[in-house]
């Protein structure tokens, strides 16, 4: 879910909208805004659907300078209207606005509010109607009926907004476990779950704690921590261009991202190599590592793969033990570790509740952890020891592209770093510097092809229910991806196998005509994912091959320039991006905006 707040601004109304509309990659079943003019009038609008959806029923007439919105991601209730946010108590005096989940709300609803009629389903509901409750029977201000509700939460996740319409230009604001931050501005401030939707507002944003409850006011903010007591916190500045954000000339996001990939390549080498091409790390970072006797890479979905290659690169280049894993499995599973164990937290967005939920017990256990992510000042990127950041630029499509590519690049270079800390061959001998130009000048080649890859998903994908991509060692990691890429996107069932393990079972699956798409780009396996091939196109399969140059044969499909073995991810991983693309295009989706998905998930 995405949430935003000003208050000061006479021109609320669009502030909210346009942010939500920043935000709407964060969840779009349904969306809401309350705001409220100062002299007696306020509007609450919702509606189900996309923020334009909102946008038109909010037409010309709602005004107001203070005002909460809310984009939604449904956890408890199905999107409508009456689920969707702001909440508002029975009264109509106090509204809501909600990210996370209150585990303990049904207990609550029975405590303190056996007599209320509920018109939702969320658990945000219960919330405001007990704000509400205990200002009306024990006689609270707001502030503390707030900070007594919260007292009543445990574990439960949230970023508030509250307002009060006795308190018209107030906004309350607390958050445990999900983002917050407040944007400082020039007699008027604004509150927003993710820096993006009020870059236009203000650059200059506090980071609030878990636990802290936070007064804002057009010329005041008041930030306390759980025990009532005044925090002082200066501002950052974030160092992002509005246009930046921006999709430009392209019709949906995820091109433009699959486009940028050459140059985030070429970005990397720049911040994070020197001219003679060695790696320029924090010591500090290099000598924790060098310390480890294991790497636990810990992460979900798309950025889960990537740590997948990068266990790879870890265990060749630096010569350490890695291991990787899904973070809501690790968060309550967690293995027997090694001795001095240290902690990789991979993570685009920063916010991962199922990774934040391992970094907690990471931290609790007190090891050492590193965060690679595109998001300066994240939850995680704060809270783990060490922060590396993508430099990707902002990444908006709910499917991962240029973070999965540049965490791999980063792995890559972070890899030889370590393994150059006691001068071991393979990394010395590893050019990275190189690589990534070879690699940088691949994927321009390949993204150059559009054409081609539109032509092959219109013949292989439109039509077809489901779809294997299969391979070996790493080219069995980029299947993992890029039969996510389609999944998520185009709603085609794919599945990505290791091509030895096929025959075990699945090829049952197999019919006439079923896509089964092999990559080989690693020479020790080539021969035998070809044989896999050939397994399944006797059974009727449509096989497609993508290949590196230096393995290819002339019936391939798509020959992939030759890069270093261990780099082969970074270009093999294109061809699966961009069929994934154009399926959904072809198929007439919202190729940005997949259903029932978020891009950034802060419930566990
Ligand atoms: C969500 C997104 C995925 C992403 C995953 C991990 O599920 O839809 O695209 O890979 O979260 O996100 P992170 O920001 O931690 O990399």
């Amino acid at each position: 879910c995405g949430i935003v707040g000003v208050t000061g601004k006479d021109s609320a109304v669009s502030i909210l909208l346009n942010g939500l509309e920043k935000l709407e990659y964060r969840g779009y079943d349904s969306a809401g805004i309350y705001v409220n003019d100062q002299s007696g009038h306020d509007y609450l609008v919702k509606e189900k659907g996309r923020i334009d959806d909102l946008r038109k029923e909010v037409g010309a007439n709602v005004h107001g300078s203070t005002g909460i919105g809310h984009t939604r991601w449904a956890t408890h209730g199905e999107p409508s209207v009456a689920n969707a946010h702001p909440q508002v108590s029975a009264d109509g005096r106090f509204y809501l606005v909600h990210n996370g989940v209150i585990e303990n709300f049904l207990d609550l609803k029975q405590d303190y509010l056996s007599d209320v009629t509920f018109k939702s389903q969320t658990d945000t509901e219960v919330i405001v109607q007990l704000v509400d409750r205990f200002v009306t029977t024990e006689h609270l201000s707001t502030l503390d009926a707030f900070r007594k509700t919260l007292g009543l939460l445990g574990h439960s996740s949230y970023g508030f907004l509250l307002m009060d319409k006795e308190n018209p230009d107030t906004l309350y604001v607390a958050k445990n476990k999900s983002p917050l931050l407040i944007g400082v501005g020039d007699g008027f401030n604004v509150v927003c779950s993710d820096s993006l939707a009020m870059l236009d507002q203000t650059k200059d944003f506090l980071e609030l704690h878990d636990g802290e409850i936070v007064v804002v006011k057009p010329d005041e903010i008041k930030i306390t921590n759980q025990q009532g007591q005044p925090v002082e916190r200066k501002p950052f500045h974030v160092d992002i261009d509005a246009a930046q954000a921006d999709k430009g000339t392209y019709p949906f996001y995820m091109l433009k991202e699959i486009d940028e990939q050459p140059n985030v390549m070429r970005k990397l080498s720049q911040v994070y190599l020197n001219d003679a091409g060695n790696p320029v790390i924090n010591e500090d970072l290099l000598a924790t590592l060098k310390q480890a006797d294991r790497l636990y890479i810990v992460a979900a979905g798309t950025s889960y793969h990537a740590g997948l290659v990068g266990a790879k690169l870890f265990e060749s280049l630096a010569n350490v033990p890695t291991e990787v894993h899904v973070s809501s499995e690790f968060a309550y599973n967690q293995p027997l570790l090694s001795a001095h164990p240290f902690f990789i937290f991979l993570t685009q967005s920063g916010e991962t509740a199922d990774s934040r939920e391992v970094l907690l017990n990471v931290n609790e256990q007190k090891f050492p952890s590193l965060t690679i992510t595109n998001v300066p000042n994240s939850t995680l990127s704060r809270e783990a020891t060490y922060t590396l950041l993508l430099h990707a630029g902002p990444e908006i499509a709910v499917a991962s592209t240029k973070a999965y590519t540049a965490q791999i690049a980063l792995e890559a270079i972070l890899a030889k770093a370590i393994g150059m800390v006691d001068g071991q061959a393979a990394a010395k001998d590893f050019d990275v510097k190189q690589q990534l130009a070879l690699v940088a000048n691949g994927m321009q080649a390949l993204v150059d092809e559009k054409d081609t890859f539109e032509a092959l998903a219109k013949d292989a994908l439109l039509h077809t229910p489901n779809a294997f991509y299969i391979g070996r060692g790493l080219d069995y990691d980029v299947s993992l991806e890029t039969a996510l890429k389609l999944k998520e996107i185009s709603y085609v069932q794919a599945e990505g196998f290791a091509s030895g393990e096929l025959k075990h079972g699945t090829i049952a699956l197999i019919e006439k005509d079923t896509p089964v798409i092999g990559i080989i780009t690693q020479k020790n396996t080539a021969g035998l994912t070809r044989s896999n091939l050939q397994e399944v196109a006797a059974r009727g399969a449509k096989t497609i091959t993508i290949v590196t140059d230096d393995l290819a044969k002339p019936e391939d499909t798509i020959v992939l320039p030759a890069v270093d073995e261990r780099m082969t991810a970074l270009l093999s991983v294109v061809p699966g991006q961009l069929l994934a693309y154009y399926t959904s295009l072809n198929k007439g989706l919202d190729v940005d905006k997949p259903r029932n998905l978020a891009k950034s998930v802060t419930v566990e």
